[in-house]
């Protein structure tokens, strides 16, 4: 039988296994309500996490049976996954391409603007029916409520008042707390609190975003395109945290996928030189072959 092969394969089979578990985590994580609100390649990314664990736990039972087709088939199994996850890797980039926030002067925080994205996420987010579903994620999440308030001691009367407007602009807003919580820096609006913001007037509205403001909580700026955009920039960070994971994960796998082949081919010449008495298996056969 192909024993020789056991333990290098056996091995590669445990190391891709516990691979499975980064790519699962970014799908749980991405998954969780609280995180994002776009959900579409999470469960693609889960199903890729639980198939590389699948192949690897087959690997393995391969490895332990020495079968030498079973470990062929396994090794066949992960060059697809390869190919699987390096086209997931290219289409999560792909379609969150373009698209950051604006600097503004005198604010710490970006501004996002829908125009300043493009493609197929742009589209499916910008379309109504879809948006209502992202929007009433976004009102369960809460991040424009008590998670943005910010509260400082008023030294006259000792109550607690919200933050001054000079210390809001000093702010590192999040995309959405940006682009949601408060009308677009651009609408010349005067600040109260984070969340409630009174139009100058007399001052015409450039942007149609100012007119879609409301100082009730549940409307602020929800229906906003600053919100679509600074749903999309939030979905763009997060896509790419979980790709630079995903690359590495898939350099490793090229490497065990190459180490488990040598191994497999060196075993299948071993057991070859064994049938047919020839014996080749010396000092040259590199320490990590030899069992
Ligand atoms: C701002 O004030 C309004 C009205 O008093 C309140 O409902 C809202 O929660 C406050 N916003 C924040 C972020 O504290």
């Amino acid at each position: 039988m192909y024993r020789r092969a056991t333990g290098p394969v056996g091995t590669t089979a445990f190391i891709t296994f516990l691979l499975g578990i980064p790519i699962l985590a970014g799908g749980i994580w991405l998954s969780s309500s609280a995180t994002d609100c776009i959900r579409f390649l999470q469960l693609p990314l889960i199903i890729l996490g639980v198939t590389l664990m699948a192949i690897s736990l087959f690997g393995l039972s391969a490895a332990c049976y020495g079968q030498r087709k079973l470990i062929r088939f396994f090794l066949f199994l992960l060059f697809l996954f390869l190919f699987a996850l390096l086209f997931f890797i290219i289409f999560a980039y792909a379609v969150t391409d373009k698209g950051k926030g604006q600097v503004v002067t005198n604010r710490s925080f970006l501004e996002y603007l829908l125009n300043d994205y493009s493609g197929w996420l742009k589209d499916k987010v910008a379309d109504g029916e879809y948006w209502e579903k992202v929007n009433d994620c976004l009102h369960r999440s809460g991040k424009c409520g008590v998670a943005m308030a910010r509260y400082v001691r008023d030294p006259n009367s000792g109550l607690l008042v919200p933050e001054s407007a000079d210390a809001f602009y000093q702010r590192k807003l999040s995309p959405i707390e940006s682009g949601c919580c408060k009308p677009p820096t651009s609408c010349g609006y005067t600040y109260v609190n984070e969340t409630v913001w009174n139009p100058v007037p007399g001052v015409p509205a450039t942007d149609p975003d100012c007119n879609r403001w409301s100082n009730d909580q549940q409307v602020l700026c929800y229906e906003c395109d600053s919100c679509k955009a600074g749903v999309l920039a939030t979905t763009r960070r997060h896509w790419r945290k979980v790709s630079k994971i995903n690359i590495v994960v898939l350099v490793l796998l090229v490497i065990l996928y190459f180490i488990g082949c040598l191994a497999y081919r060196h075993a299948k010449r071993a057991h070859y030189d064994e049938t047919y008495g020839v014996n080749r298996m010396s000092k040259a056969t590199p320490s990590i072959f030899r069992f």
